[in-house]
């Protein structure tokens, strides 16, 4: 996997760009599927739609964001303490991990109970057959207890950012923001 080059202070656009994006869109995923249930039925119904929707965006940024990362992303790894670096990339490998898991799971559930995925109005239909009401349950069970450990790992995620860049000074969060914000040297 590419490193960062010897100089570079901070991410590239494109990384910078799809980590805020997709962090934006899971955080909107996880309080639209945990609030839907307060308001009535048409208010309802357009976030379950709006959650369909970003769920497709997602499936296709996420794997973007991957590959992005193993060819030409930046990134910082290699300059890390070992002790670091086996908890930073066990942390963003994890996160990766259970994002992939989550879209197969919530496409396997919509489609495993025979409904389409409305992506803003259009209906992506199922390739396959529904399939037994038990299936679909786990789907349902694994898909809700996923969301609450991607949040949890992200907010633990974020409190280390916030750590090294106010406690420890590292710069650390600088080099994941847009190019005005100054980085330590
Ligand atoms: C990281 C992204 C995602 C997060 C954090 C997330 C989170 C959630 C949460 C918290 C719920 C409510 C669970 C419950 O009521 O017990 C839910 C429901 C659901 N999600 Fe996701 N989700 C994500 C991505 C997706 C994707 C990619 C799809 C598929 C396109 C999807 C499809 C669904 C479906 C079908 C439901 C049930 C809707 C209903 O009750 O009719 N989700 N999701
Ligand atoms: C749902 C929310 C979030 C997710 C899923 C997420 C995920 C990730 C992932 C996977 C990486 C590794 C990037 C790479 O591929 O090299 C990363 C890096 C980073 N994230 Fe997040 N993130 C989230 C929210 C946040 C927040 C709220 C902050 C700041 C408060 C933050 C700060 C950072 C920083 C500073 C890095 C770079 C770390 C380093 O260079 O060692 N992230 N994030």
């Amino acid at each position: 996997m590419p490193n960062a080059h010897p100089t570079a202070t901070r991410y590239d656009s494109p990384s910078i760009i799809l980590h805020w994006l997709s962090a934006f869109l899971i955080v909107l995923q996880f309080v639209l599927g945990e609030t839907w249930h307060w308001p009535p039925r048409p208010i309802h119904h357009l976030m379950v739609v709006a959650h369909l929707s970003i769920g497709v965006i997602l499936s296709v940024l996420i794997p973007l964001r991957l590959w992005w990362r193993i060819t030409r992303g930046r990134h910082f790894a290699a300059q890390l303490a070992p002790v670091d670096r086996f908890f930073t990339l066990g942390m963003e490998s994890s996160l990766y991990g259970l994002l992939c898991a989550e879209i197969v799971l919530g496409y396997a559930w919509r489609w495993g109970a025979g409904q389409a995925i409305s992506f803003f109005g259009l209906l992506i239909h199922a390739p396959f057959a529904p399939l037994p009401h038990e299936t679909v349950v786990i789907f349902k069970t694994l898909h809700s207890w996923t969301a609450w450990l991607i949040i949890g790992l992200a907010c633990g995620h974020a409190l280390a950012a916030l750590v090294h860049q106010y406690l420890l000074k590292d710069g650390v969060l600088a080099r994941m923001l847009p190019h005005r914000t100054p980085t330590t040297p």
